[in-house]
């Protein structure tokens, strides 16, 4: 087989066959198929689609090219949950510490920020010292101590998506389902859960606009949990603006922990919940029916999870004093705020526009060795509903370098739809697939 024969082929719009994925992905986790054929294969993709057998060909031969990892012995159920992206989205960060503290086991894989959407693991190494990349002796040590741990992918568990999910940040391949799948799947189903909630995105902010193209996704992400026996349910929820008010890692990291002390923004808190609700019902953890979300409050009101989120942090070698000193976090040195230049209601926000400005700042990536800047980001101040006057606070922009903001100015104004009529703001669950 060569690599250039098969690129061809998904070029001109075939089929790849099993045994042709499983030799491009090997070869491109050992280093023989290049960076440069591996962005010409996965555009090829992206422009040709491929069907619910290449997709699953695709996932096992990316979960193959690490270990799997058998977490039985630990004797309780573990389940965990991932979302395929947003602008805000800082769920796991609230829903790894309350889940962990209610007696559940969260083995967590993450990501960084992809495209315009930002990452678990970059969020977490804001932390001074926090380290993301244990080795699976270490992360299952962790995982006993503490009952949770959150790394990356490394070169020993799900290698092939840590290279391939970099080379599609810069490569403009993220929004594309049968990459999504098996890039979500292959490293969730390495990590030895036995449960998985998924939260699929949809909505301006997304990389799936549309609500049917959400859904066909989270069928096949179903569909691949439960040929490998694993018991999965998908929320899918609205993107249409971002997730809570902060966008960007230092930022984000602060209000998740202000939602850990029972301070966080309605909407965030109300989708931390109900994830949390339904990681506790595959960990066996209510003790009534109804008993999920106040079990989620109970962790919250309690200090519970803050507790929980303290011992995640030292145990992963951070300084847990961030939790009482956000001036131990990397912040950005000015401030811009961006104001509406009439008066009306937020009628609508174009949230990949948002995640923009914020990597124009320098919260995401350009290029694969881009250093990003975990201090800049922006805090969202008027929302879908709000009513406004001219003049008032849209978003305050957080920079370190000037000449980035004007142009990060420009796209928030530009997102921002503001008119006479009064609308509802969207709501968070759009449905619930089991
Ligand atoms: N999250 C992932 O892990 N992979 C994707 O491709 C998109 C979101």
């Amino acid at each position: 087989m060569r690599t250039v024969d098969i690129i061809a082929r998904k070029r001109d719009g075939h089929a790849l066959s099993p045994e042709e994925i499983g030799f491009i992905i090997r070869g491109y986790t050992a280093g023989d198929v290049a960076d440069y054929q591996m962005a010409a294969l996965t555009m090829a993709i992206y422009l040709r689609g491929m069907t619910n057998e290449e997709t699953i060909a695709l996932t096992e031969a990316m979960l193959r090219s690490g270990e799997v990892l058998d977490l039985s012995d630990l004797g309780r159920p573990r389940v965990d949950k991932h979302s395929t992206g947003g602008v805000g989205d800082k769920t796991s960060l609230v829903i790894a510490p309350v889940v962990a503290a209610a007696g559940v086991l969260v083995p967590m894989i993450s990501g960084r920020a992809l495209a315009h959407s930002g990452g678990t693991l970059d969020k977490l190494e804001s932390i001074p010292g926090f380290r993301t990349d244990l080795s699976l002796v270490e992360f299952r040590a962790t995982l006993k101590k503490v009952g949770a741990a959150l790394i990356g992918q490394t070169a020993e568990i799900a290698p092939a998506d840590k290279k391939l999910y970099a080379l599609r940040d810069v490569t403009a391949t993220v929004a594309c389902r049968p990459l999504m799948a098996a890039s979500i799947m292959s490293k969730k189903m390495a990590e030895g859960a036995s449960g998985l909630v998924l939260d699929v995105k949809t909505g301006s902010g997304a990389f799936l606009k549309k609500e049917e193209d959400a859904r066909e996704l989270a069928t096949i992400m179903i569909s691949i949990a439960r040929g490998m026996d694993k018991e999965c349910v998908v929320l899918i929820t609205d993107m249409n603006q971002p997730l809570g008010r902060a966008v960007g890692n230092s930022l984000e990291l602060i209000e998740a922990f202000e939602t850990l002390k029972g301070r966080g923004p309605d909407d965030f808190n109300s989708l931390c919940r109900e994830l949390a609700a339904e990681m506790f019902v595959l960990g066996r953890a209510a003790i009534d029916p109804d008993g999920e979300r106040a079990l989620y409050d109970e962790m919250i009101r309690s200090g519970a999870a803050l507790e929980k989120m303290r011992q995640i942090i030292a145990a992963q070698e951070g300084d847990a004093r961030v939790l009482d000193d956000y001036d131990l976090l990397p912040r950005a040195s000015q401030t811009h705020t961006v104001s509406a230049s009439q008066a009306g209601y937020v009628q609508a926000i174009d949230t990949e526009a948002i995640g923009h400005a914020s990597m124009l700042l320098g919260a995401g990536r350009a290029r694969l060795d881009t250093a990003i800047d975990l201090g800049v980001g922006l805090i969202v101040e008027a929302k879908i509903g709000d009513k406004i006057e001219q003049g008032q606070p849209l978003v305050t922009l957080h920079f370190n370098e000037e000449d980035r903001v004007e142009d990060a100015a420009i796209d928030i104004r530009n997102a921002y739809t503001i008119g006479e009529q009064k609308v509802a703001p969207p709501q968070l669950i759009k449905a619930v697939m089991r």
